[in-house]
């Protein structure tokens, strides 16, 4: 079972991808949480790059997908334990934020094809001015943040929200889900549909699939 969680900076995809963890562990499956850019090498790189914001997009965009080929031979390992996975960022994000930086979406798209598409995508929605709020209070960014900068990133954001929502009308996987309130309100939408797709990977698992009856018969 292999989940990700969307969302532009700030609308609480890593508080929400441990608790939900959490939650499912307490189920009794065997998990496995992770992220993008990942730890490894190229991960590293992309961190460093986007720092110095030395790369142009379509550079980076190659480094993600590059880092994201990496993280999928673990992926698919973990799946192939019967671990549900659970992965803050995925190919979505490629897609929103180096579309947002004016890349084509089908470039981005084909780059990205080999990455296995998850049974389920969160996409936690909420207005950029909301989540940098919340992002300046947790850095006290707030008051050094300059009115030009801010604005930037405000409208930056909102061109990679508005990608998010029209990938979310293209992919059925997509569940958009409002971030705007508390914690635990967020949560608990996440855990429905969770829990519901959980519950039909367990049927799913149960019935044996047409190939196994042709193999039988
Ligand atoms: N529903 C909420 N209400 C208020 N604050 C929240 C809520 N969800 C998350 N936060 C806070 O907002 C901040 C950003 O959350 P978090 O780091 O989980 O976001 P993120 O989407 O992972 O961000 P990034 O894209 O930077 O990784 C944290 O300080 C977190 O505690
Ligand atoms: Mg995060």
């Amino acid at each position: 079972m292999f989940i990700a969680i969307e969302g532009i900076d700030g609308s609480g995809k890593g508080t929400h991808c441990k608790l939900l963890n959490r939650w499912v562990k307490d189920k009794g499956y065997d998990t496995f949480l992770t992220k993008e850019p990942t730890d490894g090498p190229v991960g590293k790189l992309i961190r460093e790059a986007l720092k110095k914001g030395e790369l142009d997009s379509k550079t980076e965009a190659l480094l993600f997908a590059a880092d994201r080929s990496e993280h999928v031979k673990v992926i698919s390992e973990k799946l192939g334990e019967g671990k549900v996975v659970i992965t803050e960022r995925y190919f979505f994000s490629s897609m929103a934020y180096q579309g947002a930086s004016g890349l084509s979406l089908e470039w981005l798209r084909e780059i990205n094809r080999f990455a296995p598409m998850p049974d389920l995508v969160l996409l936690l929605d909420i207005p950029p001015e909301v989540a940098i709020e919340r992002i300046s209070t947790k850095n006290s960014l707030r008051s050094s943040v300059r009115e030009r900068e801010y604005f930037e990133k405000k409208e930056f954001l909102a061109k990679v929200r508005d990608i998010y929502l029209d990938l979310a009308k293209e992919y059925e996987v997509i569940s958009i889900i409002n971030a705007t309130g508390s914690i635990e309100e967020v949560q608990t939408a996440v855990r429905r549909k969770v829990g519901r797709a959980i519950s039909s990977w367990e049927e799913k698992k149960k019935k044996p699939s047409q190939k196994d009856l042709e193999e039988y018969f």
